[in-house]
């Protein structure tokens, strides 16, 4: 059964704006999980730009949601993940001047020093992923630093899919997609659980849905943003029906 994630970041961006106590992305991670949600993501930015520390401790201690932390590999972040275990870390890229993520981390270049953090997070027995491109050098690697998960980064897809004015059968659509399956496909021959996210939203993620074998997809942005209009609870259930039909009507 495809599961889906919800980030719920973009709720402590509002909050961060006025450095106020509302909204609460522990509420939201609530309503999320009222809807549908699977589990919540938050992305824990050395800045702290929206996800603060108090966040991820009371999403642990309050509730009993799956949590996966988002976390650049730092000695900072490894020690604060070991200590408040998630259910899962996912390894991420991070630069102080982007918007959002912008790339997968690219690990063939840093093998030995990715290794021993996907260790030390495993030893506290906290599911290890890594965002990666669709690219084979990087699965390959992934395996090779022992994660168990690979999430392939789907924001070059969106991409096309709203460049070519949503037409699912363009080229340029096909080929971003064609990428993805072939990085599942590899993820999964070698053993490892296949994840998909970034970019998203209520228009693209079908093709993703159906792809074989995804198992996880993450999506923050277009929910909270429809959260705005319907609700949280609304939002993450609209998704949710669009994603479990699409994998229930996929081939094979
Ligand atoms: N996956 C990763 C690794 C991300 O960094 C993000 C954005 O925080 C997401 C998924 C969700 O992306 P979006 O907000 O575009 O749905």
């Amino acid at each position: 059964m495809i599961e889906l994630g919800v980030n719920v970041d973009h709720v402590a961006t509002v909050r961060q704006a006025r450095r106020t106590y509302e909204p609460d992305p522990v509420w939201a991670a609530v309503e999320a999980h009222l809807g549908g949600a699977d589990g919540i993501t938050v992305h824990l930015r050395e800045d702290r730009r929206h996800i603060q520390d108090e966040d991820v401790r009371r999403l642990r201690e309050l509730t009993h949601i799956k949590l996966n932390l988002e976390m650049a590999p730092t000695g900072e972040m490894i020690g604060i993940a070991c200590r408040l275990k998630p259910e899962m870390a996912m390894l991420v890229p991070e630069g102080r001047h982007e918007v959002t993520t912008e790339g997968g981390l690219d690990i063939a270049s840093r093998e030995a020093g990715l290794k021993e953090a996907v260790a030390r997070l495993a030893g506290a027995a906290i599911v290890v992923s890594v965002f990666i491109d669709p690219d084979p050098r990087q699965v390959e690697a992934a395996a090779r630093i022992g994660a168990s998960v690979c999430e392939v980064h789907t924001g070059p897809y969106a991409h096309a899919f709203h460049s070519r004015g949503r037409d699912e059968e363009s080229a340029a659509v096909v080929a971003e997609l064609d990428k993805i399956r072939a990085a599942g496909e590899a993820i999964r021959s070698l053993g490892m659980r296949f994840n998909a996210g970034h970019g998203l939203n209520y228009f693209n993620v079908e093709p993703v849905a159906r792809l074989p074998g995804v198992r996880e997809l993450h999506i923050g942005h277009a929910i909270v943003s429809r959260a705005v209009f319907v609700g949280m609870r609304e939002a993450v259930r609209e998704m949710k029906r669009l994603i479990v039909d699409a994998a229930h009507a996929a081939p094979g």
